[in-house]
């Protein structure tokens, strides 16, 4: 059943309108007293000299700051950064922090990135760095250096901020939406009438739109203070119950998560659309529907793609916002769709949604000077999505080379992206053996689910796309340990009183009748029924893609960033944590008391971060250097971030899925880690 779509990414809505006024041209960086800025006194101690930008004493042999690679020259003259100089520096307009700080020694909210912000950023000290993409693997963490990102077109200020008006109201961002089956069994007709979006129900599989709520867990939940004391229970202790663990006859398909990723306007929408409509997901009718709409507007071309861009907006701009959720079965799968967008505004939504994945499609359209747009340093998603798909655990890829039609199928112009692309999945840690390539053409309907039939293809001899995703290894489920739910979505049910809530169920099972424990509220609440790719089922386990209905709770402690677990083994809820992090190529300096959004599984929240303990050394995770004064990119580190407001987090070595982060600002992604340790829980 279709649910109004109240889409974007709204920050500013969620408490972080203090930066209304932000302009991304007129701070510098906001540092703690502990990195006071640079006196004259500093710059001439005997000696050494200080950067201007990291305060880091450099021996007076050092041209240039052994931290962050500032030269020293421009200090030595005038005591002034000049921003356009070389290579060496890094740009002071792409790193500016907002330097308006709640108070001391607190974490400010920053206004969105994603809005307005042109992200500038200097080409001479990008260029260095995508120059050279060479292996940093983050020891753990299974990252590498990614080069920087962002698409010229910057037009999210545009984007309404309707609201969802009986979907919880204080929801913001929505960022995924589901294409396929009725989820009405969880809803009541009246309430599925009110939140149903008329364009979103011509599919026949009915979409729904899955919402992230962007707001302070914290300050809703009604969060107790001791639950903590819970967390004593080993999740290793935990023995699971006969009823959790799956029967090999019960069902011979394996549910299969595969993200479609890429740059903007690659295919990625067209590709699947295409795809639901040769596996008999979207009906001739629907088809021949979409076609005569999308002709109508003018953007005929987009016909497939709006199977999945199904919001007003998304068809009259022809790009995709939220992630949209879509099912098929393959012949050993499962498979749920998570068509991503590809603009970089809406690079949170993909991450909320993909960080679910695991597999993925990273669709490159081979038309002349799009591949290399795709690739580009600076306005280029090719690299940000392939490097944010292997930090979220992801190491099989099928790399689709799309739109081949566009250059006549040519082997050459396959070979060429190959060879270009190719080392760069390496440096990001993706192996030969889990990469396959394939070149097809998504509108020509060439090498989808059958074997190419234009003989300018012939010279191809792997297999087509639905034969790849059938040679992808099964992913490992952890069924056995404790539930573990991250909630990206919650459905109200105003009139009936009914709340559901909508995930990927990371670890263990739930079934109907069970008691569950709702994080961050710690309140209990029991099953009272289940929707699996939204259908209804008795149990669900790890892996699946699941709406939960609860009842036994207020609907207002359902919140999407929050968690549903096992009532024995609460998630942390914390605030003050450290993370291991590597810092992505092209990304401007981390330094103590740099503002950050910090991205973990479906929450967000502001973060500053409050010390750098070590360097790492990329390769081996050894301590390179104590207490460094920043990180600069392709460096790995050890920081302590305190967040704006406590989020449900867990640490890596316990639950991946909750354990992973993303540092982002000024619209694009400047960090990926992962939680060593929670300092202090709430
Ligand atoms: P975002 O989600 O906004 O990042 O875009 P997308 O990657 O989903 O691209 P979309 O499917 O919206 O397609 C963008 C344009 O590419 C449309 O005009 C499509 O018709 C066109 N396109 C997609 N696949 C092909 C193809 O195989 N060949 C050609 N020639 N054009 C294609
Ligand atoms: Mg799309």
């Amino acid at each position: 059943m279709p649910r109004k779509v109240n889409y974007g990414v709204d920050y500013d809505d969620d408490g972080y309108n203090d930066y209304d006024d932000y302009d991304d041209y007129d701070y510098g960086y906001e540092v703690e007293e502990n990195v006071k800025a640079p006196s004259e006194q500093d710059t001439i101690k005997h000696g050494v000299w200080r950067c201007s930008i990291c305060t880091y004493d450099n021996e007076e042999t050092m041209s240039s700051c052994d931290i962050c690679g500032v030269l020293r020259g421009p200090l030595v003259n005038n005591g002034t950064y000049d921003e356009k100089r070389t290579a060496n520096n890094f740009d002071l307009k792409s790193s500016r922090i907002p330097s308006r700080v709640v108070g001391k020694n607190e974490a400010v909210k920053l206004q969105s990135s994603t809005e307005g912000s042109d992200g500038s950023y200097d080409s001479t000290a990008k260029d260095k760095h995508n120059r050279v993409d060479e292996v940093i693997f983050l020891k753990n963490l299974e990252v590498r250096a990614p080069s920087s990102s962002k698409t010229a077109d910057n037009s999210s200020s545009s984007m309404p901020k309707g609201r969802l008006d009986n979907v919880d109201e204080s929801s913001d961002a929505v960022n995924m939406r589901s294409r396929g089956q009725s989820s009405s069994s969880l809803m009541p007709k009246e309430k599925s009438d009110k939140v149903g979006d008329s364009s979103s129900s011509r599919h026949g599989g009915e979409a729904h739109t899955l919402n992230l709520k962007n707001m302070s867990l914290a300050a809703k939940s009604g969060h107790s203070n001791d639950i903590s004391l819970g967390r004593a229970n080993s999740r290793a202790q935990y023995k699971p119950e006969k009823w959790m663990l799956p029967e090999k006859a019960e069902d011979s398909l394996t549910q299969l998560n595969l993200a479609i990723v890429g740059h903007v306007d690659s295919g990625k929408s067209t590709l699947s659309g295409r795809l639901l409509h040769l596996l008999g997901r979207i009906s001739q009718k629907e088809m021949h529907k979409y076609e005569k709409e999308s002709k109508l507007q003018g953007k005929g071309s987009f016909a497939y793609a709006w199977a999945l861009d199904e919001s007003a907006e998304e068809r009259e701009r022809g790009i995709t916002m939220n992630v949209a959720v879509a099912y098929f079965d393959s012949k050993r799968y499962h498979v749920v769709i998570l068509d991503s967008p590809g603009h970089k505004d809406f690079v949170p939504n993909m991450i909320t949604g993909a960080t679910q994945a695991d597999a993925a499609i990273l669709v490159i359209d081979a038309s002349i000077g799009s591949f290399e747009a795709g690739m580009d340093g600076t306005k280029g998603q090719t690299r940000e999505h392939a490097q944010l798909i292997r930090s979220f655990g992801v190491d099989q890829i099928i790399v689709v080379v799309n739109k081949m039609d566009a250059v006549d199928y040519s082997k050459d112009r396959f070979d060429l992206i190959k060879s270009q692309l190719g080392p760069f999945l390496r440096s990001c840690g993706f192996k030969d053996s889990s990469v396959s390539w394939i070149p097809l053409s998504a509108v020509e309907n060439q090498n989808l689910v059958v074997a190419p039939s234009d003989v300018r293809l012939s010279w191809y001899h792997g297999p087509y796309l639905l034969d790849a995703i059938d040679s992808f290894q099964p992913p490992t489920r952890d069924f056995s340990k404790p539930l573990l739910m991250p909630i990206c979505d919650v459905i109200k049910s105003s009139s009936q009183g009914q709340v559901s809530a909508c995930g990927k169920l990371e670890a263990g099972a739930v079934r109907s009748g069970i008691k569950v424990l709702v994080m961050p509220s710690a309140d209990i609440a029991t099953v009272r029924s289940l929707e699996r790719n939204s259908q209804a089922c008795s149990i669900a386990r790890a892996g699946d893609n699941v709406a939960v209905s609860l009842h036994g709770i207020d609907g207002n402690h359902v919140m999407a960033g929050g968690v549903l677990c096992h009532p024995d083994f609460p998630v942390a809820f914390a605030k003050h944590l450290e993370l291991k992090v590597l810092v992505l190529d092209g990304a401007t300096p981390i330094l103590i008391g740099s503002q950050l959004e910090f991205h973990v599984h479906h929450a967000k929240e502001a973060a500053r971060v409050a010390r750098i303990s070590s360097l790492l050394d990329s390769k081996t995770g050894k301590v390179t250097k104590k207490a460094p004064r920043c990180i600069v990119a392709k460096q790995s580190a050890v920081v302590e971030v305190v967040l704006h407001e406590p989020v449900c987090i867990e640490e890596f070595s316990k639950c991946k899925a909750l354990g992973r982060v993303f540092l982002r600002t000024l619209g694009r992604t400047v960090a990926v880690g992962i939680v060593t340790r929670i300092v202090g829980e709430q």
